[in-house]
């Protein structure tokens, strides 16, 4: 099975930058509307006209919400229930991360990526679907990380979140077989936009290393995952570099997986010397 989405209603959370802004680009010709999400409306007014020169007859809504705040997701459903908005395409895409060792996170950052990451995601779907089920049309992408496969120090909190997202969008995609609605859970590896940046703690850590191999650009990632979401797969990881890592990463019994991150990622050395870090500022 693989589906058009001509004339769909299309809504993308983090569209302001990305891969949200890659995913509303790439389906600028085919969707009927997209609605876009971000707390950036003077960048949200950017891909508007941007998408708008692809196609001069799509309808573009801009809701500039910050999901983190559960106020303002009330308000975008309101939003949604009084514009008779019925997203045939739910892409929850808007995400962040947060590098360096959990006792030293700043508790406001952490708080805001567990809302995003987790609650507005698992909100909207919740908001979406039994419209979908409904009208058995429908797909939801989310959009998860290659590190839902492992827990990985310095990054457990990111890691956990995504581990949810993709748990939830494989469970998901079982219970709705036969609806006409499929779920998709999207794992990308490293992917140059302002992800690191977000993700770093200004000063004082940066994101882990990745190697150009291993890394794809936001345009490829995007085309492999409308594929992938086109055939309704429950989980697709963009590039194959990535996905063979992925597998064997999926694979690896934790007992393993522990020795690897202690010998060789170092994660108990590189966790003590940004405490050390700390005490020395
Ligand atoms: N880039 C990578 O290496 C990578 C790898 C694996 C998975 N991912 C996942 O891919 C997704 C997209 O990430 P990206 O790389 O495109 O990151 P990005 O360039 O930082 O874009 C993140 C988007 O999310 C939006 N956003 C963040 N917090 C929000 C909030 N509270 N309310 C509304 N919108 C919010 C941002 O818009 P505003 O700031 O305007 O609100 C922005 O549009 C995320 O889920 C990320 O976890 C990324």
């Amino acid at each position: 099975m693989s589906r058009e989405f001509k004339g769909w209603t299309i809504l993308i959370t983090g569209a302001s930058a990305g891969l949200g802004r890659e995913f509303a680009r790439q389906w600028a010709r085919e969707a009927g509307r997209l609605v876009l999400v971000a707390r950036r409306l003077d960048r949200l007014e950017q891909v508007k006209e941007d998408l708008l020169s692809i196609n001069s007859t799509l309808q573009v809504d801009l809701l500039n919400y910050d999901i983190s705040v559960p106020d303002e997701m009330v308000r975008l459903m309101n939003w949604c229930e009084s514009n008779q908005i019925h997203a045939d395409l739910l892409v929850n895409n808007a995400g962040l991360g947060d590098y360096g060792v959990y006792e030293l996170t700043d508790w406001q950052k952490l708080d805001q990526m567990l809302m995003v990451n987790i609650v507005a995601l698992s909100a909207l779907t919740r908001y979406f679907l039994p419209e979908m089920i409904r009208r058995k049309k429908g797909a939801i992408a989310n959009i998860s990380s290659i590190a839902s496969f492992v827990p990985i120090p310095t990054f457990a909190v990111y890691a956990a979140t995504k581990a949810y997202v993709t748990s939830f969008s494989e469970a998901l995609s079982l219970e709705l077989e036969g609806t006409g609605v499929t779920v998709t859970a999207i794992c990308p590896g490293p992917i140059p936009t302002e992800f690191g940046s977000v993700a770093e703690r200004a000063g004082k850590t940066k994101p882990l290393a990745s190697p150009p191999w291993f890394q794809i650009t936001a345009s490829q990632a995007v085309r492999e995952s409308i594929l992938a979401i086109r055939r309704g797969k429950p989980c697709f990881v963009p590039g194959w570099i990535v996905r063979c890592v992925a597998t064997l990463m999926s694979g690896c019994p934790t007992i393993l997986m522990r020795w690897i991150g202690k010998r060789f990622g170092k994660f108990p050395d590189k966790a003590q010397s940004q405490r050390n870090a700390v005490r020395v500022d």
